[in-house]
């Protein structure tokens, strides 16, 4: 019978034992560098606006860009993006003292990671003239943000054969001095899997790219046709419907067991469906964590279920505003203070345009309702019926949700009580500056032109004809009506 030396057995034990360490140490460090999730700091869910505007939900996992690499694209790639000012120049509003714009969020999932929330398309920024310092609105609509030009950005800066580990790293090392294991990470694996991650993306932003569809511009996305290429995986058709970012403070008024429906075109049954597809198409996978998932939407439900519009920050004639009211009454309230209201009226009744509604069919509302029910999340979900009008609109804070319509075809609420032929066809969307007499942003001019996006109402989905409601009205009683709708 033959024994192994005693040397030679304890020689293996200490071997195994020592990789065993290694081993562990190393699978260690990997996590605690790679994957270990911190929590934001506190000051981050100091307030409901707070959170609301830079709170995590849990987009980093999946979505997230690593800090640093976020931090050098604009300096690297300063041509792909609108114009010059960084990221600035996509309209984000960004708060003085802030590391980061409105709506993007800051996580540490083993290294720091940059994704977006709720806010980047549904915080406003205005200024009562073009001195004033901006006031940015949590919930209202992200009129000027340019997130086809985000979206763009990354893949198009992914794709330049100059996004490699050693630019990057580079670019990064004048900026901040990573660690020994952080420069091991980026250079291996945070940069290569990045630029995969980005890449693998443009096939699906396909129709963002096409030559024959106009850009969405400032404030606007195609939320359903995301929706069908990101969550469903639809193949691409011809549809293209962007509509305005909506304003989504005081959900409440939504009553589903009265036939109210949301989105524009009342796609979905009820808020809190709504929160959770869109709260899905930000993390873009289904969530890592499903319960601390469904917590950021809960809290986002509570949250955006009781949120007052905001107050018309301009003084307003009371007595003319009376006056208002009873044409309001009289020409308006049938469908925008009635049962009718948030409920669907067909399209050949208010006659906008109708490429909207066919950007989405009752049977990708199945498709998308299977997906999320087989992430294991139970919400009433999407109406699964071919759309066939639009909703019509709460004018809660009508005064900030400008420009106007589905797809922000009209510029103010003066041009709204034009006939479709009288009304702009050509303006800037995204200016920030208001004003009081149209009731609407400054459109048209040097400055709009510099800060906006050009909108052709001639434009595939662009079209400002229908809702010729109240435009044969006398002078003074659209003047009335247009001061009784700055209360509302
Ligand atoms: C990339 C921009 C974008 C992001 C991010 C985004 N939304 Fe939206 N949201 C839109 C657009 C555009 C619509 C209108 C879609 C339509 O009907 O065509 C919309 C519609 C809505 C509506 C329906 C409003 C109504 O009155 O019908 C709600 C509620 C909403 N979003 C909540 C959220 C929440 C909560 C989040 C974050 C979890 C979020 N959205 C993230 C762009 C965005
Ligand atoms: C027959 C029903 C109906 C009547 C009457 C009506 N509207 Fe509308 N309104 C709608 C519908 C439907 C929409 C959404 C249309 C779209 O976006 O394509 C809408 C949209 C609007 C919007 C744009 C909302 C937004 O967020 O962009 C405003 C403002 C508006 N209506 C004001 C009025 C005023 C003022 C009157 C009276 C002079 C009036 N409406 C009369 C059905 C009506």
């Amino acid at each position: 019978m033959t024994s192994t030396p005693f040397w030679k057995r304890t020689w293996f034990k200490i071997t195994l034992l020592v990789a065993a360490v290694l081993g562990t140490a190393g699978g260690y460090i990997a996590w605690d560098r790679g994957f270990r999730v911190h929590p934001q700091p506190d000051w981050v869910t100091a307030t409901p606006e707070m959170r609301f505007k830079y709170g995590s939900i849990g987009a980093e996992h999946d979505a997230g860009i690593p800090y640093w690499i976020f931090y050098v694209m604009p300096r690297m790639f300063p041509e792909k993006l609108p114009g010059p000012g960084g990221y600035a120049s996509m309209g984000i509003p960004w708060e003085a003292g802030q590391e980061l714009p409105v709506g993007f969020t800051k996580k540490t999932i083993g290294f720091p990671r940059v994704a977006t929330n709720c806010a980047v398309c549904h915080t406003a920024s205005y200024r009562t003239n073009a001195d004033a310092t901006p006031n940015l609105i949590v919930a209202a609509p992200g009129h000027t943000t340019n997130v086809e030009a985000y979206f763009r950005f990354l893949v198009d800066c992914a794709k330049d054969p100059r996004f490699n580990a050693d630019n990057l790293m580079s670019e990064i090392n004048l900026v901040t001095k990573l660690d020994f294991i952080d420069r091991l990470l980026y250079r291996f694996f945070v940069i290569p899997i990045t630029k995969q991650r980005l890449v693998e993306r443009e096939k699906q932003f396909a129709w963002i790219y096409r030559k024959d569809f106009a850009d969405w511009g400032r404030g606007r996305d195609d939320a359903m046709n995301l929706t069908k290429y990101f969550l469903i995986q639809q193949f691409m058709d011809d549809s293209l419907g962007p509509t305005d970012m909506p304003s989504i403070w005081n959900l409440q008024k939504y009553k589903w067991d009265k036939g109210m429906r949301l989105n524009y075109a009342g796609d979905s049954h009820d808020a809190y469906s709504v929160i959770t597809d869109s709260a899905l198409g930000v993390l873009g996978a289904p969530p890592a964590d499903k319960q601390n998932f469904l917590g950021h939407v809960a809290w986002l439900h509570e949250y955006l279920t009781k949120l007052a519009p905001p107050k018309y920050p301009f003084p307003v004639d009371q007595s003319r505003a009376a006056a208002g009211k009873a044409v309001f009454d009289a020409s308006c309230a049938g469908c925008h203070a009635s049962a009718r209201t948030g409920t669907v009226v067909p399209v050949a009744e208010v006659g906008t345009d109708r490429s909207r509604i066919d950007t989405w069919t009752g049977k990708s509302a199945g498709a998308a309702n299977k997906a999320v029910k087989d992430m294991g999340i139970e919400r009433k979900g999407l109406v699964e019926a071919d759309p066939t009008g639009y909703i019509a609109a709460f004018l809660d804070g009508i005064w900030l949700k400008a420009p106007y319509l589905h797809n922000g075809s009209v510029p103010s609420l003066r041009d709204m009580l034009e006939p479709a032929a009288k009304r702009p066809r050509e303006f800037y969307r995204g200016y920030d500056v208001y004003d009081p007499t149209n009731a609407g942003f400054i459109s048209q001019g040097p400055k709009a032109e510099r800060a906006g996006t050009k909108y052709e109402v001639e434009r595939k989905g662009n079209g400002n004809q229908g809702h010729e409601f109240g435009v044969a009205l006398p002078q003074q009683d659209k003047d009335a009506l247009i001061e009784y709708l700055k209360t509302l």
